[in-house]
C-alpha cells in the first residue's frame, strides 16, 4: 500500500501499547508508511500486565466466539514471537510452561470443576488433576490444596520485554514514534477523517487512522463519542516480586481459586514472579490500595506459601480496556477511514498478533479473517 499524497502516512496509529505498536510494526512490515502517536509508548495497560496468553484459564460462559478468537492468537504466538525477536534483535521470553489451576478449599474446587467441563466442551485442553498430582508438577503448592487442573496451552510471555521489543521493531522498520498526546480527529467535508491534531497544535495528515487507545478511547476529540465503541477503564492491581532464578519457586503459571477469588502467579525465567490480579470498577483511579494490596498477596500466598520468602519488588495498578461483553473491537467505524482496535480487556497481550493481523487487513482493503469478523466496532453501538 503507498500514500497517493508521498508525504502523507498511510495510517496514524493513535495509542502505543501493545495493540497500537502490534499492528504499526506488522503494517510497516508489509510496505505501509505508518506513524505511532502517543507520549509514552509502551507504558499503558500491557507495561502492568502478566503477559498470560491463557485462552483455557480465561475462557468463560457466553464467549464462545471470543475463546475461538483466544485459540486463534494462541496458535499465532510463536510465529509472532520468532519474527519479532529477529525484527528487534531482542528477546521477549515467549515460555511455553503450561498453567496449572488449584482450588482452595471445597467450593472453590466444585467451582472449578464446573468450569472445567465447560472449557473441555469447547475443544479447551483442561485436564483435571487431584491434590497430590497438582503438587506433582507444582512442588511449591501448599499441602492443603484440595485439588485442581492443568491447561497445557496456557502460556505467557514477558510482556515488558514484549513492548520494549515492539518499539525496538517499529523502530528499525521505519515506523515515525511521535512523542505527543493526540488530542482530536481531523473531519473530511464528507465525514471521513483525515489526520490528527496534537495537544501542541501540530496537524499530522494520514491516509487512514487507526484508535488503539485501550480504555481512553472515547475521550479522543472532533468525532462525537458514540460513533466509537464504548470501552470503560477496569482497575488492577498487581504485584512482582523477585527470588533466584537458580532456584525457581515456581516452574510453571498457577492460577487460584482462593475461598470465591482468584488470583495468578506467573514466573519468569529471571527469577521474577508476577501476581495478580484485582479486577475493579472504579473508573479511571489508579491509586495504589493497601487493602488490595494485602488481599492479593494474602490470597497468593494461601496457594504457594514460599512467596513469603522473595523481595516484594513493585506494587503497581493498570487500567484494562474493558468493553461490555468483555471481548475487543477491531474494525473500520462508521467514518470513512477511521478504524479502531481497543476493548481487549484482559487478553491484550494474547489478542495483540490477531489484531495486529486484522489492522494490517483492512488497510490493505482487504476484510479481517472469519475469526476476528465477530469483533466489528458497532455491535454495542
Ligand atoms: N490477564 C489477566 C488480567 O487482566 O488480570
Amino acid at each position: 500500500v503507498t500514500s497517493p499524497l508521498g508525504s502523507v502516512p498511510d495510517a496514524i496509529i493513535v495509542g502505543g501499547g501493545v495493540i497500537g505498536l502490534s499492528a504499526a510494526w506488522l503494517a510497516a512490515r508489509a510496505g505501509m508508511r505508518v506513524s505511532v502517536v502517543d507520549p509514552a509508548p509502551g507504558r499503558g495497560a500491557a507495561w502492568v500486565a502478566a503477559g498470560m496468553l491463557a485462552p483455557a484459564g480465561e475462557a468463560a460462559y457466553g464467549e464462545e466466539a471470543l475463546t475461538r478468537l483466544h485459540l486463534a492468537a494462541a496458535a499465532r504466538w510463536p510465529s509472532f514471537a520468532a519474527d519479532l525477536e529477529e525484527a528487534a534483535q531482542d528477546q521477549v521470553c515467549y515460555r511455553a510452561c503450561g498453567t496449572v489451576a488449584v482450588a482452595i478449599d471445597a467450593s472453590d474446587r466444585t467451582a472449578l470443576e464446573d468450569v472445567l467441563e465447560f472449557k473441555r466442551s469447547l475443544g479447551l485442553r483442561a485436564d483435571p488433576l487431584s491434590a497430590s498430582e497438582c503438587r506433582r508438577l507444582v512442588p511449591a503448592l501448599a499441602p492443603g490444596i484440595r485439588g485442581g487442573a492443568v491447561f497445557p496451552d496456557d502460556h505467557q510471555v514477558d510482556n515488558r520485554r514484549l513492548v520494549t521489543a515492539l518499539i525496538e521493531a517499529c523502530r528499525r522498520s521505519g515506523v515515525e514514534m511521535v512523542s505527543e498526546e493526540a488530542s482530536a480527529l481531523r473531519r473530511t467535508p464528507t465525514g471521513g477523517v483525515d489526520g490528527v491534531e496534537l495537544r501542541d497544535h501540530r496537524f499530522l495528515p494520514a491516509g487512514a487512522v487507526v484508535l488503539a487507545m485501550g480504555w481512553r478511547t472515547r475521550t479522543i476529540g472532533g468525532v462525537p463519542p458514540e460513533v466509537l465503541p464504548p470501552v470503560r477503564p477496569v482497575k488492577g492491581h498487581i504485584l512482582r516480586l523477585r527470588g533466584d532464578p537458580a532456584e525457581p519457586l515456581l516452574e510453571r503459571t498457577v492460577r487460584a481459586l482462593v475461598h470465591g477469588r482468584s488470583c495468578y502467579l506467573v514466573p519468569r525465567l529471571d527469577g521474577s514472579l508476577v501476581v495478580g490480579a484485582t479486577v475493579e470498577e472504579r473508573g479511571s483511579d489508579e491509586r495504589l490500595q493497601a487493602g488490595a494490596v494485602h488481599a492479593l498477596l494474602d490470597d497468593a500466598r494461601q496457594a504457594v506459601p514460599g512467596l513469603d520468602e522473595l523481595e516484594l519488588e513493585e506494587c503497581a495498578t493498570g487500567l484494562r480496556p474493558g468493553s461490555p461483553d468483555n471481548a475487543p473491537f477491531v474494525g473500520w467505524t462508521s467514518l470513512e477511514r477511521l478504524a479502531v482496535a481497543t476493548g481487549h480487556y484482559r487478553n491484550g497481550v494474547l489478542l495483540a498478533p490477531v489484531t495486529a493481523d486484522g489492522v494490517v487487513a483492512l488497510l490493505a482493503g482487504a476484510d479481517v479473517a472469519p475469526v476476528l469478523a465477530p469483533f466489528s466496532p458497532d455491535r454495542c453501538l
